[in-house]
């Protein structure tokens, strides 16, 4: 199969790149190279590449052309960032959407929508976990933006008869991930000896997800989901402080460096979500944070300075003083 990966070059469209070349299809990248995109993620993968936005309809029937199936990775994706600056997201995450549906619309193609738990919003600790049919309460502009672009895939199911599917994982984990999110921020903060900085009380529970489980769920919609269906890919659900000690425990790092900063506004408490529909059609995570997940990311960055290092000295150090300089006290 051939299929167009837009954010190819990004954190999880780099790990599905990967996994597309494995298996023998063909893998056409089409990705921004915002500060998130880097072409260094799959330079060792098989693949076509096209450095374009999802909102330019030009730029996305070249890349298209000849294309069996479109699975879009391509957004916005950090809270935090959206909290500095929605406009963006609304961009990218709905009116990118939008467009690619309609290229998938007029050309027929098969469509995976790459969405996030965070749409079902806050779960009560109490509550069960979301199952598809759960509404949408998105608490960011992040997870709004998702929530638009998910809006508009179920509107072309049904307006157009698009073979659209949607899958909304959950917290996702692994190499090469943008320093910016909790794991590799304070993976790497650790390595180099500066403060972790923890949201308030750092009891936030998130499912936590292999990029390469998140990946295989996603390929399993592609080629086994129903159109207009939703498939939720869970993780294995923590209290952020446990996973802050954990690193803590793998770099060896202080507890001396934990500082609890002002939290994120509108910082949800809670996400979980329940798969067993996308159990059903055959999927079962190969990674769990405890069993080897976390250890094995945090030696990869160990491993690996020479991928985070130049990422960490550039625009990020504007990102990371705008973020973290007050709260911080710096
Ligand atoms: N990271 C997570 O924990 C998580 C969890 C669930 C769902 N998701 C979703 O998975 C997808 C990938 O997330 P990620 O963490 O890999 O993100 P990322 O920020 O690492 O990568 C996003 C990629 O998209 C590209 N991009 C951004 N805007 C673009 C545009 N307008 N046109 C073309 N390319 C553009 C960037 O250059 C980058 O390569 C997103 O849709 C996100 O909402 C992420």
């Amino acid at each position: 199969m051939r299929v167009l990966v837009t954010g190819g070059a990004g954190f999880i469209g780099s790990h599905y790149v990967r996994l597309l070349a494995a298996q023998g299809d063909e893998a056409v990248v089409l990705d921004k190279l915002t500060y998130a995109g880097n072409r260094e993620n799959i330079a060792d993968v098989s693949h076509t590449f096209h450095q374009g936005d999802i909102a330019d309809p030009v730029a996305v029937a070249k890349a298209a052309e000849g294309c069996d199936a479109i699975v879009n990775f391509a957004a916005e994706s950090h809270v935090d960032r959206s909290i500095m600056g929605p406009a963006e997201f609304i961009l990218t995450d709905v009116l990118g959407t939008q467009v690619l549906l309609d290229y998938a619309r007029h050309h027929n193609l098969r469509y995976v929508q790459v969405s996030t738990d965070e749409v079902y919003g806050d779960i009560p600790l109490e509550a069960a976990p979301s199952t598809e049919d759960a509404p949408i309460r998105a608490s960011s502009p992040y997870s709004a933006s998702k929530a638009g672009g998910d809006l508009q895939v179920l509107a072309y199911v049904r307006t157009f008869g698009v073979n659209a599917s949607i899958t909304r994982g959950a917290n996702t984990y692994g190499p090469q991930q943008y320093p910016e999110k909790l794991l590799p921020l304070f993976i790497t903060n650790a390595f180099d000896g500066l403060e972790l900085p923890v949201y308030g009380d750092g009891r936030q529970r998130r499912e936590w997800l292999h990029a390469e489980d998140h990946c295989a769920g996603i390929d399993l919609v592609l080629r086994k989901g129903g159109a207009g269906e939703i498939y939720n890919v869970s993780g294995q659900e923590r209290e952020n402080m446990d996973v802050i000690r954990g690193i803590l425990d793998h770099t060896g790092a202080s507890p001396d460096l934990l500082r609890h900063v002002a939290d994120r506004p509108g910082h949800d408490r809670r996400y979980a979500i329940d798969s067993t529909k996308l159990r059903s059609l055959g999927w079962a995570p190969r990674h769990t944070l405890d069993g080897g997940g976390l250890a094995d990311t945090v030696a990869w960055y160990r491993d690996n300075r020479a991928w985070w290092e130049p990422i960490k000295s550039g625009e990020y150090r504007a990102y990371y003083e705008a973020q973290y300089g007050n709260r911080l006290g710096s």
